[in-house]
C-alpha cells in the first residue's frame, strides 16, 4: 500500500471523519508502532505500521455497515462519551462494527441520523462542497411572521458568518396543545452543519426552538422507522448517497 496521511487512514478506516480524525491525533489517541504522533500530516504506510488509536489496532478493510437511525432526544450523537452519558450507539447494540454517525444532532433534537464506519463516504455527505439538503421540523414560539421566514429564507447572520438561504414553510394545522402554547410548526430545509444552526437561525429572528426533528437527510426519510429504532440502508440508497457525495461505487 502507499503512504497517506495519517488523518485520512484513520477517516478511511471508518473510524470517523477527516476533521474529527485529526482531532484524535491532536489529543494524542493516535499511535504508530506503540509511539503517540501527536503532528497532523504525517504519512504512512498502513500495510506497513501497526496505527492504533486508543490501544485498538484499527482495521483496514471492515465490512462497511450503512444504518439509518430515528434518534430519540436525550442520546449524544457521538461515538463515546467521557461523562458516561447515553449515546446512539447505546441504541444498536448488535451492531459489532466500529460505527460513527454522520455529523451530529444536538442532545435533544430527534431524527434522522446516518450511523456507519465508511469513512469516505461520511466525508463527502459532510462536506460543504456537495450541499447534501437535510429537513427539519421545528415547533417555535415568538410568533413566527412572514417577516421571519423571509430572512430565514435569505440567510441568516450568525456570528460564525452568514447562513445560505433556507427554505422554509410552516407546517399546517397546529396542534390545539401547541396553538394555547403560542407555538407555531415550521419546516426548514439546510445543506450546511453548523452546530447548533437551525437553533440559532430561530434565535437570530426573536424565535425559540421548543421542539426540533429532523426528518429528511439527503433525500431519505423516517418512513418505517420508529422513534429508537433503525434499519440498513439498501444497496440503492447506499448508491445514491455515493452520487450526493460526489464518490463512485
Ligand atoms: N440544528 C440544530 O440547531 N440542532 C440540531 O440538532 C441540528 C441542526
Amino acid at each position: 500500500m502507499q503512504e497517506e496521511r495519517l488523518q485520512k487512514i484513520i477517516s478511511q478506516a471508518g473510524l470517523a471523519s477527516r476533521r474529527a480524525a485529526e482531532k484524535m491525533i491532536l489529543e494524542g489517541r493516535v499511535a504508530v508502532d506503540g509511539r503517540i504522533v501527536q503532528e497532523l500530516g504525517q504519512k504512512f504506510d498502513p500495510a506497513a505500521h501497526e496505527i492504533t488509536v486508543d490501544g485498538k489496532k484499527i482495521r483496514e478493510s471492515e465490512q462497511h455497515v450503512y444504518l439509518l437511525l430515528n434518534k430519540p432526544k436525550g442520546f449524544l450523537s457521538t461515538a463515546k462519551d467521557d461523562r458516561g452519558r447515553r449515546t446512539v450507539l447505546d441504541l444498536l447494540p448488535k451492531v459489532k462494527e466500529r460505527v460513527y454517525p454522520v455529523g451530529r444532532l444536538d442532545n435533544n433534537t430527534e431524527g434522522l441520523l446516518l450511523i456507519t464506519n465508511d469513512g469516505g463516504l461520511m466525508n463527502g455527505l459532510l462536506h460543504p462542497k456537495f450541499e447534501v439538503e437535510k429537513t427539519y421540523h421545528a415547533r417555535v414560539t415568538g410568533n413566527l411572521t412572514h417577516e421571519k421566514i423571509m430572512k430565514l429564507r435569505q440567510g441568516i447572520l450568525l456570528e460564525d458568518g452568514p447562513t445560505a438561504p433556507a427554505k422554509v414553510r410552516m407546517l399546517p394545522d397546529p396542534e390545539p396543545n401547541d396553538q394555547r402554547r403560542g407555538l407555531s410548526r415550521v419546516e426548514i430545509t439546510i445543506h450546511e452543519g453548523r452546530n447548533r444552526q437551525v437553533r440559532r437561525m430561530f434565535a437570530a429572528v426573536g424565535c425559540d426552538v421548543k421542539a426540533l426533528k429532523r426528518v429528511q437527510f439527503a433525500g431519505l426519510t423516517l418512513k418505517g422507522v420508529p422513534r429508537g429504532h433503525h434499519r440498513a440502508l439498501t444497496e440503492e440508497e447506499v448508491a445514491m448517497l455515493y452520487r450526493l457525495a460526489g464518490l463512485m461505487k
